[in-house]
């Protein structure tokens, strides 16, 4: 049995000071209370160094990642922020592969592969993220272009190297445009990228590995979502910034 997965991607948002007070309604409305559902938030990467001592100091249990990891180990990379650097501060996840990353900073899956390979070296686990563009869907393309993504970066992993991925569906159609994939359209592409792991790794792997729809889900639209046989969890953009919405969502 796959526990659910409710993460919250924080994108560019967020002052310090929002940051620090969303996570402490977060602390106080999970209460240590994670039975049902595990709980992950990406904050801005700045921040996790404070994010990771109040969460831990409240004994949340709720977990913590950065956005984004450089591709390469070290060295003369201005602006860049490491795995290592990330997981020294207290980050337990990685995000790879966010469509924004895809289209505004141009990665494509040689990179994504290496912010992989970078993430699981030291010790992070990773959130791949993948998804059509709406003319894929259109055009009947997306089963196409996200086994495509997927074959790019994660079929070259090891057995334990799988114990530290998990998977997010996202439509980029669905991203911050309020339009959600229906529970059918999530649930018919979770099952195809689960039966993808299968084939790469095998019945066990297939039924462990989770696997997140990420596209405009609120409160109102995540029981359903979140109630399909393939969907894990949540990756959630805008709702994570609000801490009534981000819980109901965890509640759902
Ligand atoms: P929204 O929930 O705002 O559509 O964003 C989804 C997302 O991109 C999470 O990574």
């Amino acid at each position: 049995m796959r526990k659910k997965l409710i993460a919250g991607n924080w994108k560019m948002n967020l002052d310090f000071n929002e940051a620090m007070t969303l996570i402490a309604e977060l602390c106080e409305a999970v209460d240590g209370n994670l039975d049902q559902k595990d709980v992950l938030i990406f904050p801005p990467a700045l921040y996790t160094r404070h994010a990771h001592e109040f969460l831990r100091n409240a004994s949340s249990g709720i977990q913590l990642g950065v956005q984004d990891v450089a591709a390469t180990t070290d060295g003369a990379f201005t602006g860049e922020v490491s795995a290592s650097m990330a997981k020294v501060a207290g980050a337990d996840y990685a995000l790879v592969g966010h469509s924004e990353r895809r289209s505004y900073f141009h990665e494509d899956g040689a990179v994504l592969l290496e912010k992989t390979k970078r993430s699981l070296e030291h010790g992070l686990n990773v959130v791949f993220c993948c998804g059509e563009v709406l003319e894929d869907r259109k055009s009947g393309q997306h089963f196409d272009v996200v086994e495509r993504q997927l074959h790019e970066v994660l079929s070259g992993l090891n057995n334990s190297e799988w114990d530290q991925i998990t998977i997010a569906y996202e439509p980029v159609w669905a991203i911050g445009t309020g339009e959600t994939a229906t529970p059918e359209q999530a649930q018919e592409m979770h099952a195809f990228i689960r039966n993808w792991v299968k084939e790469q790794q095998g019945d066990a792997r297939a039924a462990v590995v989770r696997i997140l729809y990420g596209g405009s889900m609120k409160p109102d639209n995540a029981a359903a979502l979140l109630q399909q046989p393939d969907v894990d969890g949540g990756l959630i953009g805008g709702a994570s910034l609000k801490a009534d919405q981000f819980t109901a969502i965890i509640s759902a």
